[in-house]
């Protein structure tokens, strides 16, 4: 089989990954000035756009703006915009004061949410084992969870970065059967020191993690490896989306700060390859 051959083989995986571009506005904002953004976003990438029109693009507000963020798209049946949150509870219901269930969110029609962010690993010491929890009932809730992983500067620059994410995916999934709930749920790889910080990691070192990871998935699930979708996160802006997504193993973006701003959150997301999916 030629070089060529195979690269096109690979290549074709690549394309029958649907993009996706996730905003993940954390806490940040007012009712006014979200709304106004997520308008802002929602405008553009309907009007124009066609390379987005394939692609997943969610945002992710804070909880308290689910509902009335989720009642615009409706208004607007034709938005491709999905909405996500930025964390949950494992459970669906009880005694759990301050906490949003998988089912709530359900309830204020987000699709996605994010689990296992490094904010939440650091702030709210979430372990891999509460974050094991809340994977497998978002998946039971028919949420689609993204699950963050990533090394920290420390762990990085003592040459830990695979064990450390190797770890994370362990915790969630290896459990018998439990690599099947990536059919619907995504990796994001973000490398801690990448976040918030304008330091990014180069697509080539992505590219490496992200291959690494795929070929973790690979080893456990041959046949679900070359259709699981694998973002990155840390640092991303229009200025090196593009670069990015070049990578033959990353498909789509976790973005940060640069959500807050809907032209270049546009830009972003105008730079997602069309997929054949
Ligand atoms: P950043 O955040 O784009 O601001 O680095 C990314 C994230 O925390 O998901």
């Amino acid at each position: 089989m030629s070089n060529l051959f195979l690269a096109q083989g690979v290549n074709s995986f690549k394309n029958s990954r649907v993009p996706c571009v996730i905003a993940n506005w954390k806490m940040n904002g007012t009712k006014q000035t979200l709304s106004n953004l997520f308008n802002s976003i929602v405008s553009s990438l309907t009007a124009n756009n066609s390379s987005t029109s394939s692609a997943d693009i969610v945002i992710c507000p804070p909880f308290v703006y689910l509902d009335s963020l989720s009642v615009f798209l409706k208004e607007r049946a034709n938005s491709k915009i999905k909405l996500g949150a930025q964390n949950m509870y494992c459970a669906n219901e009880g005694a759990f004061t301050g906490e949003i269930s998988p089912l709530m969110l359900k309830d204020l029609g987000c699709t996605y949410v994010l689990l296992g962010h490094s904010e939440r690993r650091l702030h709210f010491k979430e372990s891999d084992s509460l974050i094991a929890k809340k994977w497998h009932s978002a998946y039971n809730a028919s949420l689609i969870p993204v699950l963050c992983v990533g090394e920290t500067r420390e762990q990085r620059d003592q040459g830990l970065t695979m064990k450390v994410i190797e770890d994370q995916l362990k915790a969630v999934f290896e459990a018998p059967s439990s690599i099947d709930t990536l059919k619907t749920g995504l990796i994001a790889y973000e490398p801690v020191w990448a976040i918030g910080t304008g330091l990014t990691a180069t697509p080539d070192e992505a590219e490496s993690i992200h291959a690494f990871i795929r070929d973790w998935v690979k080893q456990k699930a041959p046949s679900l490896a070359n259709h699981t979708r694998i973002l990155y996160g840390g640092s991303v802006k229009a200025a090196n989306a593009k670069s990015l997504m070049s990578q033959l193993n990353i498909d789509g973006l976790l973005v940060g700060g640069a959500s807050l701003n809907a032209q270049e959150f546009v830009e972003i997301c105008s730079v997602m390859p069309a997929s054949a999916a």
